[in-house]
Order: C-alpha cells, then sequence, then structure tokens
C-alpha cells in the first residue's frame, strides 16, 4: 500500500506522451460517453463523417471559393463552421464561414494575405498532443488529456500512475483565452501542459482601458469569443480565495473551513470530502460553474447555491432594492451581470465573464450592449434616458 502511495505522488512525468481518449474508455466508461457527446469532443472532425457538415454547401451565397470536396476538416458546428483542407500535408484554412444563426455564408477578411495558418493560429486549441515542429497531433479536438495531462504512464501503469484529477482554471484557460507565445509566432500557448503555470508559456491579449480593440471593448469587457479565461480571471470569482486570505477583517466571522463551500473550488467539487483551508488554491472556478464532461454549457450550480435567496449572503439587508425590474420580469442574476457583449456570427450571443453590470452610459461611450438591453430587453430605450433611470434606482452606483 505503501508503494502504491508513493507512485501515485509522483508527478506525471515530463517526458510522459499522449495516448489519446479512446484509450481512456475501458476503465473511465462513465467519464468517456458523457465527454463523447460533448462539444470538446466535436470541434475538429473528418467533414466526411456522417452528420457532421452543418454548412449548406447549396445556398446560394455567391462567392463561396471553395468546393465541398476540399474540405477534409469541419471545424464547430454550435454556431459557425469552417473548414480546412490540406495541401502537401498541411492543413489550410479554406475562404468563407458558416453562420448557424443566420444560416448563411461569411467571408469578411478572406481577402488572401490574412488567411491564417492552422498550425500557428489555431490547431492548439483544437487538438491533443500538437508537436509544433512535426506538425503532428495526437487526436483531433478536445481530448481528456487536454485537461487531464498526458496519459502515457498512468494508462501503462493501470490506473497507479498520477495524472491531474482536478485539473485547474489554467488548464481551460489554456484554450479559452487569447494571447500569442512570447515568440509571436503562435497565438496559443506551445509546450504549456496542465498542472503548470501558463503565465510561463504565453501572453494574454489584455484590454487597453479607455479603447475599444478588437476583442475587448473599451470598458474592460470581452468583445471576441473564447476569452473566458481573460475576463474571469480579473474579478471576484477568480478571487473569493484571496479575500478569505489577504487583508480579511474577520466581519463575517472567523475563517473556517466551512466557509470554503462557497470560496473554493476544491471545497464545492468535493463531495463527502472536506478539504480544509490550507489544502485549497483556487476561488469560484470554471468547473464550479460548468460541467466538465457533458453538457458544457449547462450550469452544474445556479448562482443561487452560493448567493442564497438574492446578490448579498454576508449583508441580506442589501438585497432590498438591488433588482430594480419587477418579479413578473424575471430577469435572473446572468442576465444583468454576465450580459451578452461578445459577438459570434454577427450577433451578441455569448457572455463575458467577468461577473459584473454593464450600464447603459457605456452603450453610448463604447457601444457596448448593456446589462440593461441585454436579451433584448431594454434595447429600444435610448441609453441616456436608460442611464438616468439607473442613476435613480442605484444613486451611489452600486446596489444599496
Ligand atoms: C474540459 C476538461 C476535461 C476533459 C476534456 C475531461 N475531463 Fe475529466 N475532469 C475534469 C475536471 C475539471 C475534473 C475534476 C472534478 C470535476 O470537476 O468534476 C475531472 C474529473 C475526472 C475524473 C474523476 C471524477 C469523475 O468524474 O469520475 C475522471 C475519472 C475523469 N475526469 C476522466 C476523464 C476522461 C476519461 C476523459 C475523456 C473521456 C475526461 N475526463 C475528459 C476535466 C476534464
Ligand atoms: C487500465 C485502466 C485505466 C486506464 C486505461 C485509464 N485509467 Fe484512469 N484510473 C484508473 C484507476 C484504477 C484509477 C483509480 C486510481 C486510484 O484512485 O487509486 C484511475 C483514476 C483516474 C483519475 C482520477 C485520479 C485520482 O487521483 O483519483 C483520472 C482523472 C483518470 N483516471 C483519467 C484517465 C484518463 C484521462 C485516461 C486515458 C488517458 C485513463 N484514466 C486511463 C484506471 C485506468
Ligand atoms: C484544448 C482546448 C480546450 C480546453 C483545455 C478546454 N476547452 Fe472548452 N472549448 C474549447 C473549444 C474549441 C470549444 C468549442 C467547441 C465547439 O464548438 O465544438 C469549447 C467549448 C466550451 C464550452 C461551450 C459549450 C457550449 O455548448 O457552448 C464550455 C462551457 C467550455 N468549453 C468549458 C470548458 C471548461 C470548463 C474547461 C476546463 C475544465 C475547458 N472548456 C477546457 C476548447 C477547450
Ligand atoms: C487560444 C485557443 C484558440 C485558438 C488559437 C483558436 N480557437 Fe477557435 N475556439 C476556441 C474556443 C475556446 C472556442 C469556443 C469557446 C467560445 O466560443 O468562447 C472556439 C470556437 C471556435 C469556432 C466556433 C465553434 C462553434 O461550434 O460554433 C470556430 C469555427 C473556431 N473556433 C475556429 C477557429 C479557427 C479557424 C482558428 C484559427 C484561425 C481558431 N479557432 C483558433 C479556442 C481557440
Ligand atoms: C460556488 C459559489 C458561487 C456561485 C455558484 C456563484 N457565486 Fe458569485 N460569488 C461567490 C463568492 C464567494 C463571491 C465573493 C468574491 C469575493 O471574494 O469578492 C462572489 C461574487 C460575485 C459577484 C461580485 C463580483 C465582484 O467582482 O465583486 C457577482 C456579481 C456574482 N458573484 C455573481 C454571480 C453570478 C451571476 C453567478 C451565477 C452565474 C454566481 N455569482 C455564482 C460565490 C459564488
Ligand atoms: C459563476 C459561474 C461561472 C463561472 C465561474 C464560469 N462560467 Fe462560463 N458560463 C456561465 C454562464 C451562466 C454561461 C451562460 C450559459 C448559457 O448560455 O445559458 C456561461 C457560458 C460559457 C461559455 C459559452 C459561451 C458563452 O459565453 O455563452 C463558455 C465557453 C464558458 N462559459 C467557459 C467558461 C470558462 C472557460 C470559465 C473559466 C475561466 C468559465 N466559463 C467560468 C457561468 C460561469
Ligand atoms: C453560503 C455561501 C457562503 C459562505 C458559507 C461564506 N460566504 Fe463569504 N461570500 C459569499 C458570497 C455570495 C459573497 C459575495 C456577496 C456577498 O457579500 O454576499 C461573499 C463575499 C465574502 C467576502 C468579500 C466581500 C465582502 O463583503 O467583504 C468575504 C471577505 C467573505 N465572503 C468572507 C467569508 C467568511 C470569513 C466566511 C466563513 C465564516 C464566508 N465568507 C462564508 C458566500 C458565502
Ligand atoms: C436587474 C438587474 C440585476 C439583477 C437581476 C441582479 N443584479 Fe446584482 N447588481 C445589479 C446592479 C445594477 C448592481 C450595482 C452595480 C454593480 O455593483 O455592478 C448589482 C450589484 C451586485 C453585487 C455587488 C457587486 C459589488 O461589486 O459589490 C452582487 C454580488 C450581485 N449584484 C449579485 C447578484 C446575484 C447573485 C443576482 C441573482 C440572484 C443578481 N445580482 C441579480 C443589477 C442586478
Amino acid at each position: 500500500m505503501g508503494l502504491v502511495v508513493f507512485v501515485k505522488l509522483r508527478p506525471i512525468p515530463d517526458d510522459a506522451a499522449y495516448v489519446g481518449s479512446d484509450r481512456c474508455s475501458s476503465c473511465h466508461p462513465q467519464a468517456y460517453s458523457a465527454w463523447k457527446d460533448s462539444l470538446h469532443a466535436k470541434m475538429m472532425r473528418a467533414a466526411a463523417g456522417e452528420g457532421v457538415v452543418v454548412a449548406d454547401f447549396d445556398s446560394d451565397d455567391a462567392g463561396l471559393g471553395f468546393h465541398r470536396d476540399e474540405a477534409v476538416w469541419a471545424i464547430g458546428s454550435k454556431w459557425e463552421q469552417q473548414f480546412m483542407g490540406q495541401e502537401a500535408g498541411r492543413e489550410t484554412l479554406l475562404p468563407g464561414s458558416w453562420w448557424r444563426p443566420t444560416g448563411r455564408w461569411d467571408f469578411t477578411g478572406w481577402d488572401g494575405w490574412q488567411v491564417p495558418v492552422p498550425i500557428k493560429r489555431c490547431h492548439g486549441c483544437h487538438t491533443v498532443g500538437l508537436d509544433v515542429e512535426s506538425e503532428e497531433f495526437v487526436e483531433a479536438s478536445i481530448g481528456c488529456e487536454s485537461c487531464h495531462g498526458p496519459g502515457e504512464w498512468h494508462v501503462t501503469t493501470f490506473g497507479l500512475g498520477r495524472i491531474l484529477f482536478q485539473p485547474d482554471a489554467q488548464a481551460c484557460g489554456q484554450c479559452h483565452t487569447r494571447g500569442k507565445t512570447p515568440s509571436g509566432e503562435f497565438f496559443f500557448p506551445v509546450g504549456y501542459r496542465p498542472g503548470a503555470t501558463l503565465d510561463d508559456y504565453f501572453e494574454f491579449a489584455s484590454a487597453s482601458p479607455g479603447q475599444n480593440s478588437t476583442t475587448w471593448w473599451g470598458n474592460g469587457r470581452a468583445r471576441k469569443r473564447h476569452q473566458e479565461y481573460n475576463a474571469w480571471r480579473g474579478e471576484g470569482h477568480a478571487h473569493s480565495l484571496q479575500s478569505l486570505r489577504e487583508g480579511y477583517d474577520g466581519r463575517y466571522g472567523e475563517v473556517e473551513d466551512a466557509c470554503l463551500g462557497c470560496h473554493a473550488a476544491e471545497a464545492v467539487l468535493s463531495g463527502s470530502r472536506k478539504p480544509g483551508i490550507s489544502e485549497v488554491s483556487e476561488g469560484i472556478t470554471c468547473s464550479v460553474c460548468h460541467n466538465v464532461h457533458g453538457d458544457l454549457a449547462e450550469l452544474r450550480m445556479g448562482c443561487e447555491a452560493c448567493h442564497v435567496e438574492g446578490a448579498f449572503y454576508h449583508t441580506p439587508e442589501r438585497n432590498a432594492g438591488h433588482v430594480a425590474c419587477p418579479a413578473s420580469a424575471g430577469v435572473g442574476c446572468v442576465g444583468c451581470h454576465m450580459p451578452s457583449t461578445v459577438q459570434v456570427a454577427g450577433e451578441f450571443l455569448l457572455h463575458d465573464h467577468a461577473a459584473g453590470v454593464v450600464r447603459p452610459s457605456d452603450t453610448l461611450e463604447w457601444g457596448t450592449p448593456s446589462s440593461c438591453g441585454n436579451g433584448g430587453c431594454h434595447r429600444s430605450v435610448d441609453p441616456e434616458l436608460m442611464q438616468r433611470r439607473f442613476d435613480a434606482h442605484y444613486p451611489s452606483g452600486r446596489a444599496p
């Protein structure tokens, strides 16, 4: 037994190889079948596969610059689908993108010189075990080892060799982010393996306050997709464990293990074994809110699980007047605090991950869709008038 413990505590060897998700199925059938149904498993698929292509190659949009037969890989399916062909063994991005919400092809940005090279711009986030030198990968799409780390050692020791049990938020952040390698050559963190420190491998594309960029709004909110990690890590949920450790003056009582049930990921996800304060390292992470194996967008727990009956658990008196809308309007926390500021397929459909309100005045200043207009609620109201109503309800700019 002692030997087993010793073996398990060793870290994954640096040279452990990636083996592919199919090698995990026999011993972990439940996780495997949940993952197989998830969007992660469907990101990059052979275009010839049955039911893979959702784009309409017979649509009468003029200008589609390639034929269906050239498509070797189909990328994505939920909002947008793109295609890759192959030239001399190297993937190429084919010119055109199918937008599901509008049912149209889009060709903006496809004027030739700036068409991205997948090995530099895409593959790192859509494949497992990519080797940028040989340009080969072990598996297409996002597999078990994308999050759990390379599995060779674990598989060859019948499960005794270590593998990451609870991948941290950085493991999600390696793909749910934007930026470049320090050399500027690759748009994904080359060489990063789950468990490592992402900042050592990647320079994040961050917002420049006061200035709209293609990826961020001037108010610091996300404008382009796949930046959930950069948005999340700057705000309260990412720091909910730090709040207990740094500068806390005891106003809500002594810090004890029971606090962790709402403030630390490891405690929320641990089931019956409740870790103590010295055993936890993360705040409210991606996997606290999201399923990690099955329907990813489905929330594992609602906001109420921790924000019990309103926003303010510690100071419940502040809940009075916090929500401006009448209960009959049925506006939830997400509608106001994670508004859809991110455009995909020409529409604002994806949620910002910094949990805070976007004011109508930001719409005037930056064009960011505001929390009040979110989901179409007050979209037709003039933002200036809407901001006056906002100020009347929240005179201090904060919840009461
Ligand atoms: C997107 C990242 C991600 C992918 C892909 C993923 N996992 Fe996980 N997995 C996690 C996280 C995070 C946990 C930690 C516990 C939790 O959040 O449920 C976990 C927990 C587990 C566990 C222990 C708890 C349990 O649910 O049984 C097993 C076993 C596991 N994963 C196996 C797999 C296998 C096998 C695959 C591929 C078929 C896979 N995982 C794919 C992120 C991932
Ligand atoms: C030959 C069977 C076998 C194969 C193949 C296998 N595992 Fe495991 N795995 C196990 C066993 C047994 C355990 C439980 C070990 C323990 O808890 O002592 C385990 C535990 C795990 C855990 C939880 C780790 C922990 O600390 O409890 C994860 C995550 C996991 N496996 C992922 C994977 C992934 C990903 C693959 C494919 C790369 C894989 N496994 C392939 C047998 C296997
Ligand atoms: C190797 C890259 C990679 C990793 C690691 C990764 N993701 Fe993803 N994720 C993607 C890609 C690419 C998509 C888009 C898939 C598609 O549309 O087919 C996606 C989609 C999603 C979605 C959207 C699902 C939907 O229905 O819209 C969620 C939620 C998500 N991931 C959460 C996570 C979480 C949580 C983790 C970490 C536990 C994680 N991802 C790790 C690349 C990754
Ligand atoms: C840094 C990681 C990363 C890189 C690099 C990257 N993607 Fe993605 N991509 C993602 C993630 C994560 C998602 C899904 C999450 C989201 O939409 O916020 C996604 C979503 C997509 C989707 C929409 C999927 C759907 O189901 O609607 C398409 C299409 C896509 N990517 C194509 C590409 C192409 C083409 C490239 C190269 C030019 C590329 N991506 C580069 C991480 C990346
Ligand atoms: C697992 C517990 C948990 C869940 C689930 C949760 N929260 Fe929180 N939330 C917290 C904690 C703890 C804090 C306090 C963070 C801190 O230390 O400042 C917080 C802070 C916040 C804040 C203040 C942010 C800031 O930057 O100061 C907002 C807004 C918020 N949460 C909204 C939400 C929304 C919306 C949801 C659902 C999508 C949600 N929360 C789900 C625990 C949770
Ligand atoms: C406090 C809870 C919470 C946390 C923490 C959280 N998310 Fe989300 N996430 C949500 C909600 C709510 C949605 C919207 C779901 C819906 O469409 O109904 C969402 C949606 C998404 C989507 C789908 C695209 C979109 O924006 O609609 C992706 C991808 C995603 N999250 C990834 C992540 C990643 C990666 C992390 C960690 C860096 C993370 N999330 C952390 C609550 C959370
Ligand atoms: C039931 C869930 C829950 C538990 C248990 C919990 N908290 Fe919190 N905590 C929250 C939420 C939600 C927020 C953010 C909004 C608010 O103030 O309620 C928060 C915010 C905080 C903040 C930062 C914001 C502020 O108002 O200063 C501190 C510090 C804090 N909690 C300390 C603690 C301590 C200490 C304990 C244990 C004695 C604890 N919490 C237990 C849910 C919880
Ligand atoms: C009608 C819109 C609306 C709804 C619905 C709403 N909020 Fe708020 N919330 C606000 C506004 C406006 C503020 C004050 C401005 C700010 O602090 O960003 C606020 C403030 C907060 C704060 C304090 C933030 C801080 O930095 O001190 C937390 C925490 C919070 N809300 C959580 C929640 C949770 C959890 C829910 C769901 C139970 C929710 N809110 C529902 C509009 C809303």
